[in-house]
Formats: structure tokens, sequence, C-alpha cells
């Protein structure tokens, strides 16, 4: 009800969110986790007696699992769950059926297309970049609490004071955002451009990350902060925030390379990426907020993007007040 059609891009990124936050709790314990976002939604829905008129599966995971097996035990015929069980799932006396969610939901129901090309998003989106910077591997990060302290302690943030981040803790957050992930389908579906305002040694601008060779290149420079506060619905607090990490996707090129289950994938992948910056920002005892609140086309003009390349999630990192 709060966000109507574009809720179904929340369920998403929060789905992310939520898939990082078990993979990082998982790994904790000594165990591995493994994704899946291609896999048959039919099967998997039934499996757990969805109601899929108002419920859906977005993404699958296992843990300790054996290549050997089938992902789920290949019986295609389940006993509806009697209705009682159905009407416990009901969270609201009235509720609304947003078509255009169901429609792009259904869409996302294919299988994803597999990508043996050597496109790249970062060169899809219209943007000419220069000035190459590497990007260290850190050895460490400068943290001041633990994992589970980080996170306990987290919230979403949204008081940035006018002070600079410094240099370790953006190349820190920078190292983060390389961290190795290999694609599903063999492309890469989101790009993450960054918007930096005040950093130790580090001039504001518009820069593009490559996450694959690790460099930072420059797209533009000066403040664009202000411009970015005003896209996402005037949201003057996040022209205060060090920096916006904005990850982007062509959605053309996406539709086509992936199928229209990619744009499911670039979300979840934006989602689960937002979640370690969150952590990594507190432990670092800075603040970090995520931003699903834009004028989509606003943005892709500003920032002289692509018609078809579009923002798909912001989060803010910087200083904040004392967090006490
Ligand atoms: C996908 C996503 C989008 C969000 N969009 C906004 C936003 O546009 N503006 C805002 O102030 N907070 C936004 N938030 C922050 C949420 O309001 C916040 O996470 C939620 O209220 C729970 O609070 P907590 O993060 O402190 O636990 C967003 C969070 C997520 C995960």
């Amino acid at each position: 009800w709060k966000y109507r059609d574009r809720a179904y891009r929340y369920c998403l990124l929060d789905t992310g969110h939520l898939l990082e936050n078990l993979m990082l709790s998982v790994r904790s314990h000594g165990f591995k986790l493994r994704v899946f976002y291609d896999y048959d939604d039919h099967l998997v829905n039934s499996f757990f007696g969805l109601d899929t008129e108002k419920e859906a599966s977005l993404a699958v995971c296992s843990t300790l699992h054996d290549e050997s097996q089938d992902l789920v035990p290949a019986r295609h015929t389940w006993n509806e769950l009697p209705d009682k069980a159905q009407e416990a799932s009901n969270v609201s006396g009235r509720e609304v059926k947003y078509e255009t969610i169901i429609q792009i939901h259904t869409s996302t129901l294919h299988p994803m297309k597999r990508y043996n090309g050597s496109a790249r998003m970062d060169n899809l989106l219209g943007l000419v970049t220069r000035d190459e910077m590497k990007i260290k591997e850190l050895p460490s990060w400068p943290a001041n609490l633990s994992y589970s302290e980080a996170v306990f302690s987290r919230r979403s943030r949204r008081n940035f004071i006018n002070q600079p981040m410094t240099r370790s803790q953006f190349d820190s957050v920078l190292d983060a955002l390389c961290m190795d992930r290999a694609p599903a389908s063999g492309f890469c579906p989101i790009s993450v451009a960054l918007i930096t305002g005040k950093i130790n040694s580090l001039s504001p601008g518009f820069y593009l990350l490559d996450r694959e060779v690790r460099t930072l290149r420059i797209v533009r420079k000066g403040r664009l902060l202000e411009n970015m506060a005003s896209i996402c619905l005037d949201q003057a607090w996040l022209a205060n925030a060090s920096l916006h990490i904005l990850f982007v996707s062509n959605l053309r090129v996406l539709d086509e390379t992936m199928g229209s289950r990619g744009y499911r994938h670039a979300m979840l992948e934006a989602g689960r990426i937002g979640q370690i910056i969150y952590l990594l920002a507190t432990s670092m005892g800075l603040g970090c907020c995520g931003v699903g609140a834009f004028y989509d086309d606003e943005a892709t003009r500003i920032l002289d993007l692509n018609e078809s390349s579009k923002p798909l999630y912001l989060v803010a990192v910087g200083p904040v007040k004392a967090i006490k």
C-alpha cells in the first residue's frame, strides 16, 4: 500500500539485503551458502504452498548443497494447502491487487538466458570516462566493530554532517564493492557509479567503478550531490552525505542478454551489495541509508546516461552525528 506499483522494486532490493545477511550469517558459522537466482519458480512455489496470486519466491539458497543432487525433489504436484493455512497469510483486511506488479513478476518467471559474449554493462551506459585510478586490495578495513556488533547496531542513518570521509574509509568502501562475485549468467547485470562530495584526497565528482579490473574512472568533475538529493524526491539530507553509491543498468541490454529475469537478478544483486555497505559503514562509525525513491528519467538526464540506462538503487554513506 505504501509503494504501490513501485513496491516490486523494494521487494527485490529488500530480498537482496536479506540474502546477503543470511550469506554472512551462515558464513560466520563456518558454512557456505549458495544463492540461486535461476530456478523453476512453479516448482519451488508449489513446494512451499505459496498462494501465487499474492506470494512469490524471489531467490533460493542452499547450504551444504550437494552438487550431485537435484535442488528440489522431482515431484511435480503437491497437495493444495488447506484454506485455513492460506487465510493465515492474509496481512490486511482489504488487499489491493497491483496488476503491474503481477505482470512484471510473471515476465520474470522465464529461465535466465546464458551469455557467452564479451559485452560489459559499464561500457553500455553511454558514459565516456577517463583518468583511471587503481583500487587497492586492502589487508583490512578500519572497522571498530565485529561482524555481529555491526549487525545488531545497524540502522538507517540520515543525519549526515559536513565532515569529510577519510580516504581510508573510502578505499575500504571501494574494496568492498569490488569483492569477488561471479555473475550468475556470464553477464554482470549492474554497474556501480559513485557520486562523491567531501572525501579526503578526492575531487567531488561522478565516477564509474570497474569492479572486474578494480579501477575507478572519472566521468565528470564537480558536485552533483544536491542534484541527486532533488532527484530523490527532494530528500535534502542526501546532499550532506560524502558519497552516493548508485547501482545502474541498461535495461534494454539487460533484457536482451539475460531475458526478463535479468531485472530480478540486477535488483537482488544491488540489494546484496547495499547490505555489505550498510554493515561496513556501521563498523567504520559512518552512517548509511538506502534510497529507492527517485525519478528514474531525471537521473538518466542529469547523469548523461543513454536513454535505456536507469538507476536501480542508491546507497548514501558518510559521517553522521555521533552514534550513541
Ligand atoms: C530498498 C530500500 C529503499 C529505501 N529507500 C529509502 C528512501 O527512499 N528514503 C529513506 O529515507 N529511507 C529509505 N530506506 C531506509 C528504510 O526506511 C529503512 O531501512 C527502514 O525504515 C528500516 O529501518 P532501519 O534500516 O533503521 O532498520 C530504504 C531502505 C531500503 C532497504
